[in-house]
């Protein structure tokens, strides 16, 4: 057994970010500045959007675009139960109802048709989620907006570096919000990035910073007047230089991060693969993985033991291991506000009884995902029904 801890998912990061958020420390500028800018521009670049806004979190990305939207009390908005709370939550801050579609069986991701049933004439947008980073049918959702004149605001906290069918997620006009956490695919502590075209992103512009004509950048720096207007009751949601700066060394990674994460994924399919108490995520043709987790599925027909008991004993064997997601409608809130069932969504509840997530981060040494699988296997061997 491995002598020290596994822990699920650490930062990557290296002296460079160390230095370039240092030299931001000492440039004299704090906040949301020209490298909260120059970030900006590269992540455009990179997912090519035609615009993107830097913001202080997913969470935040994810309200501003329903906010720019103009989604408000009695709109509806469909969305999975299969998330964190953050993707509905923004729902309820814009005093708007989350509608819930159950999930797809294989990927775990909103399931168009389930949408489809569910479209009312309150309805105003769709909100799916790229889970783990696989990312959504997006020709479908685009299909469902167009024929009900619907917004789509896309949830890609997992899905830096997925493609659809050679697109990248984030190219889309429609806003995409992506994650910038501490565990995410690339990390600024805490961070986000909401794309899309540059009318959206331009609504949503000034409401991250209260609703100024003018950021503070412009003002501030030499040349800049003191003079602005507060045009909408915005929110304090901008990104600040020293966190775009870590940023800007984390996109030139990217690449070499996703190729560990598709290594370790690789590894543990073919681990796991031929293993029948154990069942990996297939992904789809034409799509590109982001490879933010590695979720598998136990059979509980071969095992004596259930998911929480597996995830304890990971823990004795030193593997971190976690779970995504406690479906929405178990939380008490949402639960208790629309009287939901368990049952009231089978798939994403059924695979919440059943699921767990390995360690999946650019850190791994061979020698440790070698550890997880010995202890994913011996678990197996030790508890086989
Ligand atoms: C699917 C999903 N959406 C949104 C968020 C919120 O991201 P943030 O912490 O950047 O606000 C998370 C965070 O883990 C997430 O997993």
């Amino acid at each position: 057994m491995r002598e020290a801890f596994l822990p699920f998912s650490p930062p990557a990061i290296g002296e460079e970010e160390i230095q370039a958020a240092t030299e931001a420390l000492r440039s004299g500028w704090l906040t949301l500045g020209p490298r909260v800018r120059e970030f900006e521009n590269a992540f455009s670049e990179l997912v090519r959007a035609e615009a993107a806004l830097a913001v202080s979190s997913c969470t935040a990305a994810l309200h501003l675009a329903l906010v720019a939207l103009g989604i408000q009390p009695g709109d509806e908005v469909v969305t999975t139960p299969f998330t964190f709370a953050a993707t509905a939550n923004v729902i309820e801050h814009v005093g708007a109802r989350p509608v819930f579609a159950d999930v797809e069986a294989d990927t775990l991701n909103l399931d168009p048709s389930a949408v489809e049933r569910v479209i009312t004439p309150r309805t105003r947008a769709i909100l799916p989620v790229h889970f783990a980073g696989h990312p959504v049918e997006m020709e479908r959702f685009q299909d469902l907006a167009g024929k009900h004149g619907l917004e789509l605001v896309f949830d890609a906290a997992h899905a830096l570096a997925a493609e659809y069918r050679g697109h990248p997620i984030g190219s889309e006009k429609h806003f995409t919000a992506f994650s910038f956490y501490a565990t995410k695919n690339l990390t600024t502590g805490e961070g986000g990035m909401l794309t899309g075209d540059e009318a959206r992103i331009a609504r949503a512009r000034p409401l991250a910073l209260h609703g100024m004509n003018r950021d503070a950048w412009r003002r501030y720096h030499q040349g800049g007047a003191w003079f602005y207007e507060i045009e909408s009751p915005g929110f304090k949601y901008n990104l600040t230089d020293p966190q775009a700066a870590m940023g800007l060394v984390q996109l030139r990674k990217l690449e070499s991060f996703q190729k560990r994460r598709d290594a370790v994924s690789l590894a543990y399919d073919r681990a796991f693969g031929e293993c029948p108490a154990l069942e990996p995520m297939k992904a789809r043709e034409g799509i590109r993985h982001a490879r933010h987790l590695y979720p598998l599925r136990l059979r509980p027909e071969y095992l004596s033991i259930g998911r929480d008991q597996f995830v304890e004993e990971l823990g004795r064997r030193r593997i971190g291991a976690s779970v995504h997601f406690i479906p929405l409608h178990l939380h008490p809130f949402y639960r208790d506000r629309y009287g939901f069932q368990p049952e009231d969504f089978p798939q994403a509840d059924g695979a919440y009884r059943r699921i767990l997530s390995l360690p999946l981060h650019p850190g791994l040494s061979d020698t440790d995902v070698g550890d997880v699988i010995d202890a994913v296997l011996d678990i197996v061997r030790q508890h086989g029904a």
